[in-house]
């Protein structure tokens, strides 16, 4: 009996312990289940509500021909489509670069209309020909077409829609928009109706810079370049500075363009092969290998010498300005290779300045070239005492008028008395 008893206590706990498993294991089976399709649904749901940042909003105030994204609505792609040209195509990263861009996407005909069928064209560089668009809002536009069949250029393509997503100054050109169809690659980019630097200064579209577009243009490169090396995170080197790669506004401000090959900061120690423009290029990085953001100094340094001396690194620049180092008696002699049509004696200080901060980036040990902070500063100097000398000029100029004008006064008070005294005779005749 009492046998019996125990096989019955036994079973019964035995059952027990079984449901109690069975239990707890469908009790983690649902949880498991409810959980995965929460994260599912979250996942999908982050991807449709992503906030769009859209590029020229709040960048470029000072742009005549940025575009306003609420203004564009025709032939703007909804940026959060699903079946658009690469997902078609089941490319991933192109897909990826589309929505983390957050810049707006045109088609081909829109392009196509808004340039006339590609008929005025603004110029032509590596990447392909650069075309004046007309967009349905009447914004002016700069549509570069990447040459068919450049895998390089694709690739910067890709670098520059991504990179500039992300970068906003006004002193960097802004990219309002690409087009990725039939087959073809596009960036639009606000319209810089002065054109190139490098065209301003010997090009096709030659003008006369005074001494103080100059300066002006010197200082926004600067700070372009001071954003991209100590604003942007993490910060950015250009890589290609050059003055074809400064562009100006309709108010002659400069801004820095072209980021195709550019790269974030990072060394990895590999052997990248060389990038960058002949007649720009740090001799440091050219032996080493090594680029870093003293290697765009180097590049501005040779900038600032086309902005003086109005020589092109590509004629010799460099062989101009070793000379003039030498100078006579230990100091550099600037004034033999300035711009002739900048020798204005009361600049000259001013420009011997600037050529000293350029010369000082051109230094052969990279660590012993200034930093882009330390160059904006040192111009900025050159330009806040050019103000307080011209507006110690024209308080000196207006004494000079006040002094004037009463010796004016003096004068014809005298000659009116020699007149009244000239007249009084015959008055009396
Ligand atoms: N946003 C723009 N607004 C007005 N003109 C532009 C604009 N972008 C480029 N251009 C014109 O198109 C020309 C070619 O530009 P692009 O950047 O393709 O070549 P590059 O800078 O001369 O050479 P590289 O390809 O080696 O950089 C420029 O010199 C300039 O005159
Ligand atoms: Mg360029």
């Amino acid at each position: 009996m009492a046998n019996q008893t125990n096989i019955i206590i036994i079973g019964v706990s035995v059952g027990v312990a079984v449901g109690i498993l069975v239990a707890s294991c469908a009790f983690i089976a649902i949880r498991f289940y409810r959980k995965r399709s929460h994260v599912q649904n979250r996942s999908v749901e982050s991807a449709s509500t992503l906030p769009i940042r859209v590029n020229g909003i709040d960048a470029s105030i000072d742009s005549s021909a940025s575009i306003a994204v609420s203004e564009i609505g025709h032939g703007l792609h909804d940026i959060g489509k699903k079946n658009h040209y690469w997902g078609r195509r089941g490319n991933p990263s192109k897909d990826l670069l589309h929505s983390l861009s957050g810049i707006p996407r045109y088609v081909y005909k829109d392009i196509q209309k808004a340039t006339q069928n590609f008929t005025t064209i603004l110029g032509e560089g590596s990447f392909g020909p650069v075309y004046k668009a007309i967009m349905p809002t009447s914004a002016v536009v700069a549509v570069k077409v990447l040459a068919n069949n450049s895998k390089q250029g694709e690739k910067e393509f890709q670098t520059e829609v991504l990179l500039l997503s992300r970068l906003h100054h006004r002193n960097l050109v802004n990219l309002v928009g690409y087009c990725v169809d039939k087959g073809q690659h596009m960036l639009i980019y606000e319209f810089m109706s002065n054109g190139s630097l490098a065209s301003l200064l010997y090009g096709d579209n030659t003008r006369n810079l005074s001494w103080e577009q100059r300066l002006q243009i010197a200082l926004d490169v600067s700070h372009g370049i001071e954003y991209l090396h100590d604003g942007a995170v993490p910060p950015v080197v250009h890589r290609d500075l050059k003055s074809a790669n400064i562009l100006l506004d309709k108010s002659m401000r400069a801004k820095v363009a072209d980021f195709g090959l550019s790269k974030e900061e990072v060394y990895d120690g590999r052997n990248s092969g060389l990038k960058g423009t002949y007649g720009y290029m740090d001799p440091d990085y050219m032996s080493t290998n090594n680029y870093t953001k003293k290697s765009d100094i180097y590049s501005f340094g040779i900038i600032l010498f086309e902005l003086l001396t109005s020589i092109n690194p590509q004629q010799g620049l460099m062989d101009y300005i070793n000379l003039a180092a030498i100078g006579g008696e230990g100091k550099a002699d600037w004034d033999e290779i300035i711009d002739s049509k900048l020798s204005c004696m009361s600049n000259i200080e001013e420009i011997r300045q600037l050529a000293d901060i350029a010369h000082r980036c051109l230094h052969k040990i990279p660590r012993k070239r200034p930093s882009i902070a330390d160059v904006t500063h040192a111009i900025s100097r050159i330009g806040r005492r050019r103000l307080n000398r011209d507006e110690t000029l024209s308080i000196a100029g207006s004494i000079n008028a006040l002094g004037f004008l009463k010796r004016l006064e003096r004068q014809q008070v005298e000659l009116s008395h020699l007149t009244s005294i000239k007249e009084s005779p015959a008055a009396v005749v």
